[in-house]
């Protein structure tokens, strides 16, 4: 396994990969847990050689928002794919990614609209540029994303729709369910900042929303179901909503109930330091 910070070794280390088979690429921020660990096993069995990015992307962080503190530990993340066949490392500095005089901008309208879109203004922006940056410095055969981050994965297929890429093919984009806690809390490099009162505590939102979703199966009206799933949450210990909402699965298009079709629920909350996020599916009446 290499790891790399800049973009020539770069350029060869993929070159020699490419020459030696498929390559797929699993962007991340770094502090790594399961979660990410699952990323990495699944895109080894699809693909001949892996390649992990780890960058923590100034620019998909708003102003007041955890940029710096958010977690950064290379030489433990480096050591923990070390045993999972991971070929490749890209861990490129915030100069190499964005020098001076950058000044290009991708932003996908529609879907990163609404939900973390509105909470976090211009952070699907960043992420879709930092994607398509990294797609075209590794030019993966094949990417591999959370469901976890429902959001991110409708953006950067539809810029890989839009923008007709080749490496990978939008087709070629894929998402891997959520990873849980025992309790039922989706890993996250964020649940690092709760204490652990609060840790405890954090396991109403899953519990939550799996209560909101059988009452929405069970034919229970929606706007009522999402009002009593956020009284849980502020009873449980969170200290605000950002969102609760029932969503189109695909196009992310609200939905006022729950029709023929699937939908997904998905939800914002705070508690102590952390912002954390969620989703689930819901199945369609009829
Ligand atoms: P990060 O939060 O580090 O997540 C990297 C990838 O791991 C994302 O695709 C995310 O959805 C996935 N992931 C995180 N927690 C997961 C869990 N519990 N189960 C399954 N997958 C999980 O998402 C980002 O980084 C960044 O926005 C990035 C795409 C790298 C662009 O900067």
């Amino acid at each position: 396994m290499q790891t790399v910070h800049q973009l020539d070794p770069l350029r060869r280390a993929v070159q020699a990969l490419r020459a030696d088979g498929s390559l797929a690429l699993v962007p991340t921020m770094g502090a790594l847990h399961d979660g990410h660990l699952t990323l990495v096993r699944e895109a080894k069995r699809a693909a001949r050689h892996v390649a992990v990015s780890i960058f923590v992307n100034p620019r998909q962080f708003g102003a007041g928002e955890d940029l710096d503190a958010y977690p950064r530990q290379l030489a433990r993340d480096v050591a923990m794919l070390g045993g999972e066949g991971v070929s490749l490392v890209w861990a490129p500095t915030v100069k190499v990614m964005y020098p001076e005089g950058y000044a290009t901008n991708v932003s996908v309208s529609g879907v990163s609209e609404g939900l973390d879109g509105a909470a976090r203004p211009g952070h699907f922006d960043g992420v879709a540029t930092v994607v398509i940056k990294l797609f075209n410095q590794v030019r993966p055969d094949m990417a591999f994303f959370g469901e976890k981050d429902w959001q991110q994965l409708a953006v950067i297929r539809r810029m890989a729709r839009d923008l007709d890429l080749v490496r990978p093919y939008a087709d070629d984009i894929y998402g891997i369910p959520t990873v849980r806690e025992p309790d039922g809390l989706a890993m996250s490099s964020r649940n690092a900042y709760l204490t652990a009162a609060e840790r405890a505590q954090a396991a109403v939102l899953p519990q939550a929303m799996r209560e909101a979703i059988i009452a929405l199966e069970a034919g229970e009206e929606a706007a009522a179901t999402l009002t009593g799933l956020e009284r849980k949450l502020l009873d449980g210990g969170f200290a605000s909503v950002d969102y609760a909402e029932l969503r189109d699965p695909d196009s992310l298009a609200p939905l006022q109930g729950l029709g023929g079709t699937s939908a997904r629920l998905l939800v914002a909350a705070r508690i102590g330091r952390a912002r954390l996020i969620d989703n689930m599916a819901v199945s369609g009446r009829g």
